[in-house]
């Protein structure tokens, strides 16, 4: 039996997968099988009221998890899928409370990943399946875009972990909602509002509504590393490590270039000026930067600018999350 194989029997058996996404890697659970679902929040020490994104191997599956589809739905889902994109739909009513976080909507997602792709098409079939996946981490901290980031956080939780190598995107998907009222961002992601803007013919808004449905990854403390972090304005980086550095502390700064000091309690670590090869790049850099055992991570705040709003996002929550 080759490795998808192994992982649908698994998954089959209400067992937890982890597998890679182009966006960070997911921990996996059979969507229709409420049990298998309640080992996802064990595992993450996640609250059950989180709702999960279901999965799928294509667009055609849309309607055994979503009732009410809107047209723009399924323009979004053939211009992006398969992508970083998660629509929020009205749900179906097959679709279990443990997924939706009782809520009466759904996140659907089809994944661009060669293994992610195979696993649903074998774990899916045509039997109406889908994949529940959070990020494959432990909440709270920074999602897994290798899979070895997945078995140093979560490696006794999971009956297997498949190896995609590193994801290309870096981090998650960017969620749309499209439950009613007018289309709106919940999470930026690397697809962003002005592609989907051309789709809809007008510029998305962000946030959620009012009484909007819970987004996890919305909270303001989130994909934090261990080490406290703080945001600094480029030309401010200088002054912030000089005055941590004569309290005595070690510092990592991760900036596009050299801050023009040199200290032996402190470290740079090159960051992209390029906001792709940055979102690529950041979580495996918080995590080595986490395991250098620093006292304040530094990072040069990103440019206000729109390609930037999906990692700036990230770095916010992050610098929320370790006050
Ligand atoms: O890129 C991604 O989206 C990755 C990969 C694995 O696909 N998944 C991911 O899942 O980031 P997770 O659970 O870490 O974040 C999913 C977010 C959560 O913030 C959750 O609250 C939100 O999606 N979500 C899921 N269903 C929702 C719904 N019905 N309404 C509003 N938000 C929802
Ligand atoms: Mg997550």
């Amino acid at each position: 039996m080759n490795d998808v194989s192994r992982a649908a029997a698994l998954l089959r058996a209400g067992e937890l997968v982890a597998f890679p996404t182009e966006t960070v890697y997911g921990l996996g659970a059979d969507a229709r099988n409420p049990l298998a679902i309640a080992k996802i929040f064990a595992a993450k020490g996640r609250p059950a009221d989180h709702p999960l994104i279901v999965h799928l191997p294509d667009a055609s599956h849309l309607e055994r998890w979503a009732i009410d589809i809107p047209e723009v739905a399924r323009k979004l889902a053939a211009a992006f899928w398969p992508g970083p994109l998660t629509l929020i739909l009205k749900r179906h009513p097959s679709v279990p409370d443990a997924v939706t976080g009782g809520q009466d909507t759904v996140g659907l997602r089809v994944p661009n990943h060669p293994l992610a792709l195979q696993l649903l098409r074998e774990f899916c079939g045509a039997n109406g399946g889908g994949l529940a996946a959070p990020s494959a981490n432990r909440f709270g901290h920074v999602s897994p875009t290798t899979a070895e980031h997945v078995r140093e956080e979560l490696d006794d939780a999971v009956a297997m972990i498949l190896d995609g190598g590193p994801c290309a995107v870096g981090i998650e998907s960017t969620i749309l909602d499209l439950s009613g009222g007018e289309p709106r961002i919940l999470r930026p992601g690397m697809l962003d509002a002005t592609a989907i803007g051309a789709i809809l013919g007008y510029l998305p808004e962000f946030g959620g509504a009012q009484n909007a449905p819970r987004v996890s990854g919305s909270l303001e403390a989130h994909y934090a590393p261990r080490t406290p972090l703080r945001l600094v304005a480029v030309a401010e980086l200088a002054e912030a490590a000089s005055q941590a550095l004569g309290a005595g502390r070690r510092v990592a700064v991760l900036a596009a270039h050299p801050i023009g000091l040199s200290h032996e309690n402190l470290a740079w670590c090159p960051a992209s000026a390029d906001p792709a090869q940055f979102a690529h790049d950041l979580y495996a850099q918080l995590r080595e930067l986490d395991a250098m055992g620093c006292d304040l991570l530094l990072v040069a705040a990103p440019p206000a600018d729109e390609a930037w709003r999906a990692v700036t996002d990230r770095l916010r929550r992050a610098a929320a999350g370790s006050k």
